[in-house]
């Protein structure tokens, strides 16, 4: 594991493991996916996408969530508190379609503060990884995961207004990161056991490239 991959989980785990477990296994599911996909798909700074990864959802944590708009505490958070990971803040800031979550919570100049990431696949791998991945951590078929999210917030709610207008988006993303990925690997790149930790050896399926074609849902 990198020393920025390494150092991502580490912050990680510290902010989510105990405060917020289930939040915790999501982000352990989310940088399996993402490892996955970047080894799959060849990408330039696979360590920056993986620990992008693992910090994601940082923002939600009590000792990060300022104001309530995760992409940003997360990426506040990071940038002060760790900048050796400066590479990753942009990701975290714009993952998931933040941009119309800020829209829809009025805080557009907060994001603006972040620059758009240069690298679009980064971010549209670090996309496809948090919606192929559960609230629990396991595969899920991206439109199950959307559905999820707009079954958890009510129709009035910033989240689902938002999901509303970008799951189109994110899920054709999602599924172009994920096609491509699985053309690439004809032979699945994590049959091998991802090296990050023991729990991610448990989130690795014969499928590794792929969302789940389930409609499992939590
Ligand atoms: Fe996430």
């Amino acid at each position: 594991m990198s020393s920025i991959v390494a150092q991502a989980r580490e912050m990680a785990e510290a902010f989510l493991a105990d405060a917020l477990p289930r939040r915790w296994a999501h982000t352990i599911g989310v940088a399996a996916a993402a490892e996955r996909l970047v080894g799959a798909l060849d990408t330039v700074q696979p360590e920056t996408v993986v620990a992008a990864a693992w910090l994601h959802d940082v923002g939600y944590a009590p000792d990060s969530a300022d104001t309530g708009f995760h992409p940003i505490d997360g990426a506040a958070h990071v940038s002060q508190a760790a900048p050796d990971l400066w590479s990753t803040v942009n990701l975290i800031a714009h993952h998931s379609g933040a941009v119309f979550e800020a829209q829809e919570r009025g805080r557009d100049s907060e994001l603006a503060r972040y620059r758009f990431p240069v690298d679009v696949e980064e971010l549209a791998i670090l996309n496809a990884a948090d919606l192929c991945t559960s609230p629990d951590g396991a595969l899920i078929d991206p439109q199950a995961r959307l559905d999820e999210i707009l079954n958890r917030y009510p129709p009035d709610h910033p989240v689902h207004r938002a999901i509303t207008k970008s799951g189109p988006l994110l899920l054709a993303q999602a599924r172009l990161v994920a096609g491509a990925a699985e053309a690439t690997s004809p032979t699945p790149p994590t049959a091998r056991p991802p090296a990050s930790s023991t729990v991610l050896r448990r989130s690795a399926t014969p499928s590794p490239t792929r969302c789940r074609r389930s409609a499992a849902g939590i």
